[in-house]
């Protein structure tokens, strides 16, 4: 049934999508795609410009709701442990939350107890007080408050290319604590799909197990039948009943690049 709730304009062609979803959001919503927000900030690693930190690399930003708060304490020592493995890829990170930088001083030995001493935090944490970074990437939680009645930031996740540009966002409330192994996964997922004509199927790499190919990962769709020859002489084609021949696997380990074959449907 209908909600009949919808009034919106739907665009009808592709230059007046262009327009809705730019580069750069003139509407404060920042959307894939869009260059993200630069800005300058205090963090526990000393001063940052974030377009000029990024550099070309891939960067993850990731904010928490507040300092000394459990759920958070945990996050940060967790990632901690992902660290060495995102650095190794060329992937950046950054936590951030709406404290002062003296509170996120204090609270890393916390965070660093709390993993009995085992790890480092060789990772910056943002000081946002003010809230500027937070409203700029509609991290905020306008549910969540602090002592003073202020906002508070939820658990976002931002990953963002060497073109500065968002790749993937994630937004969980602040009850509910990040999974860091699906953090690393979905980093891993796009770097394949940056490098290779492939996209990663449901559940990668623990897909496709029951039919002897776990881990494989699909052509994309934009693969022509004659370069998918060519270019992955492994893949295997399922059979559907629609006879449609879109569901071609093939070993990651051999997935190729087509030139001409972006992820863009068309
Ligand atoms: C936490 O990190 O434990 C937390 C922070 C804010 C609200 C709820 C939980």
């Amino acid at each position: 049934m209908a909600c009949g709730g919808c009034a919106a304009a739907v665009p009808s062609g592709t230059e007046e999508y262009a327009k809705l979803y730019p580069e750069k959001s003139s509407d404060n919503v920042l959307r894939l795609g869009n260059v993200v927000p630069d800005f300058t900030a205090d963090t526990t690693m000393g001063p940052i410009k974030w377009h000029e930190w990024i550099d070309g690399c891939w960067a993850i930003l990731f904010s928490h709701p507040a300092d000394f708060t459990p759920v958070c304490t945990t996050e940060i020592g967790r990632m901690s442990l992902k660290y060495q493995y995102l650095a190794d890829k060329g992937v950046k990170v950054a936590a951030l939350s709406c404290n002062e930088l003296g509170e996120h001083q204090a609270w890393l030995d916390d965070v660093v107890a709390h993993c009995e001493n085992k790890i480092t935090v060789d990772f910056p944490i943002i000081a946002d007080p003010t809230r500027e970074i937070a409203v700029a990437y509609g991290m905020i939680d306008p549910e969540l408050k602090d002592a003073e009645g202020l906002p508070l930031t939820c658990r976002s996740v931002f990953i963002v290319g060497p073109d500065k540009k968002l790749k993937l966002s994630l937004n969980y409330p602040a009850s509910v604590g990040r999974n860091m192994d699906e953090i690393v996964r979905v980093v891993d997922a796009l770097l394949l799909s940056a490098e290779k004509s492939v996209a990663t199927p449901a559940n990668w790499p623990n897909n496709h197990a029951d039919q002897g190919m776990k881990g494989w990962v699909f052509l994309l769709p934009t693969v022509t039948k004659e370069d998918a020859t060519a270019y992955f002489p492994e893949h295997k084609t399922c059979q559907v009943p629609s006879g449609k021949e879109y569901l071609r696997l093939t070993p990651v380990e051999s997935a190729a690049v087509v030139p001409e074959a972006s992820a863009a449907a068309e």
